[in-house]
């Protein structure tokens, strides 16, 4: 499957010599009868239920991952592929963000954000890290398709699935952000998450997470979660972290909440 993109990162409306037809009608025919044909050869739910029964959560959601991104790389990771990825890196320049800022994609995916962030940040700037080896394969071919390489973007395999950034190998960062990727662990993956936090975060930093609200921590799915606003603002506390609700502010084209947090002995959040 192609990838390629405009500058700005829209899909790239003539087809390419030599490359996929996908934006033609045979194109999407083909692309159509591929997903279906992948979707019917792919594993049964019943076995996908089976990997989480035989696997820790996070090993068995890793691989889950890998097999909905063999079946549809833009969907495994979430909808609106184009919108949603513009929506995240507008989002962060409108509260900070800047080019010579370094920036943690914590779950970056399939780069649906990621590639405009690399475009934004100076190179080098950008880190993706994810703990499925085929989004960050699918990431690579997309990198190199777009001509992206010059950006230097660093994707790193989160291998041991820890939670303690001990991938990002003592590098440090002006953001990070997690989108989505709280709405699929539990409570004691994202305290491990927050009890690290300081050891990555720069002075001035700034966190940005997602979340699914709901009125206690609950599982609602194979692999979905959610948490309540006031267990994030618990853990913040306890970390010495301050913390902002800006759900309103950030207005996801998909469903999500949105918070940002920061090391509260900083200068405090202007108000939203
Ligand atoms: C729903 S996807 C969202 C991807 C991306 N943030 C986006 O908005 O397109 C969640 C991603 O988080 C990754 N992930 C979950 N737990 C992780 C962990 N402990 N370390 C690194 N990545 C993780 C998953 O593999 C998956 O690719």
């Amino acid at each position: 499957m192609s990838h390629s993109e405009n500058p700005d990162g829209s899909p790239s409306v003539a087809p390419e010599v030599g490359s996929s037809d996908q934006y033609t009608q045979w194109g999407r025919f083909r692309s159509v009868l591929r997903k279906g044909w992948r979707r019917f050869t792919g594993p049964s739910n019943r076995k996908i239920k089976k990997l989480y029964e035989e696997h820790d959560y996070l090993e068995a959601y890793a691989r889950h991952t890998d097999i909905r991104v063999h079946r549809d790389p833009h969907a495994a990771i979430g909808a609106n592929w184009y919108e949603h990825g513009q929506h995240q890196l507008s989002f962060l320049v409108e509260h900070g963000l800047k080019p010579e800022h370094r920036l943690l994609d914590f779950g970056c995916g399939c780069l649906r954000a990621g590639r405009y962030f690399m475009r934004y940040l100076q190179p080098g700037h950008y880190t993706g890290v994810d703990i499925s080896e085929s989004v960050l394969e699918f990431g690579r071919e997309l990198i190199r398709e777009n001509g992206l390489e010059d950006h230097k973007p660093n994707l790193i395999h989160n291998a041991d699935r820890s939670l303690d950034f001990s991938c990002c190998k003592g590098a440090t960062f002006d953001r990070i952000q997690a989108y989505s990727v709280f709405t699929h662990l539990d409570h004691n993956h994202i305290a491990e998450f927050f009890s690290h936090l300081d050891s990555v975060l720069r002075p001035g930093g700034v966190f940005f997470f997602s979340y699914n609200d709901s009125d206690d921590s609950c599982q609602t799915g194979l692999k979905d979660f959610r948490h309540p606003f006031s267990f994030f603002e618990e853990l913040a506390q306890k970390h010495g972290f301050e913390i902002q609700e800006m759900s309103k502010a950030f207005k996801d084209p998909g469903t999500q909440n949105f918070a940002r947090v920061q090391r509260n002995t900083e200068t405090p959040f202007p108000a939203l």
